[in-house]
């Protein structure tokens, strides 16, 4: 693991990283559970948990090598109040993307061992459909928030995203 911390530009693993969670996390929407009798098949049951386990492996990897090695592209000048909005902003997806999952294996959990209904799996199923709506938001902030930097033409985009770079 190279420590090439820089205020710049984020390494290629880095946007490895970020962008193939992208697709994981678009995946994971669109094949979401519509019914939680879709559970009753076990093989069903079983790609639920297996996905959100890789989800989440891959995400505590992600989150050690992204704090040990790379820093926010965010400009030295930028207003203190800022930085922490982006903190906040960056590791509240970090807390959401992991509570997703793990609410996520709670339900499989309950689910295998045969608690298919009442309080204690609504709640679970509550928990993690909130959690989700959550993170919605914090993604739309942080789109908003990237595309705001691309009009700014700051270099934060570009350090990022792959695509309508700055010239
Ligand atoms: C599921 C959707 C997304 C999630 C969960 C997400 C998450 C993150 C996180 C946690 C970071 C901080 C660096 C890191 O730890 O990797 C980051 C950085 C960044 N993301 Fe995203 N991102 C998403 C989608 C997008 C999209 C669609 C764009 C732009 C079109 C974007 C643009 C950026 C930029 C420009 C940075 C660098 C910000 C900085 O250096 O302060 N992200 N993203
Ligand atoms: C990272 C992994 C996961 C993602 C990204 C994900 C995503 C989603 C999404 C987007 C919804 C719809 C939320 C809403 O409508 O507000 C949902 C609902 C649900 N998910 Fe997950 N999920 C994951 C893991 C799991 C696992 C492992 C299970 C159980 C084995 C599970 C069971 C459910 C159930 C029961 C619902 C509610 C269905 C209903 O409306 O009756 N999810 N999930």
């Amino acid at each position: 693991m190279s420590l090439d911390k820089n205020n710049f530009n984020y390494s290629k693993k880095a946007k490895l990283f970020h962008w193939f969670f992208v697709i994981l996390f678009l995946y994971g929407v669109a094949k979401q559970v519509d019914n939680i009798n879709q559970l009753e098949d076990i093989v069903f049951l079983r790609f639920e948990i297996f996905f959100a386990l890789f989800f989440l492996i891959f995400l505590i990897i992600r989150f050690i090598y992204m704090k040990k090695t790379q820093k926010s592209s965010l400009p030295e000048n930028t207003p203190l109040v800022q930085k922490n909005i982006a903190k906040i902003v960056h590791n509240g997806m970090y807390v959401l993307l992991a509570a997703t999952a793990l609410s996520g294996l709670l339900i499989g959990f309950l689910y295998s061992f045969n608690i298919k209904s009442g309080f204690a799996i609504e709640t679970v199923v509550m928990m993690h459909e909130f959690v989700i709506n959550l993170l919605y938001l914090f993604v739309l902030i942080h789109v908003l928030a990237a595309t705001y930097h691309r009009l700014k033409k700051d270099g934060v985009w570009s350090s990022m995203v792959p695509f309508f770079k700055e010239k």
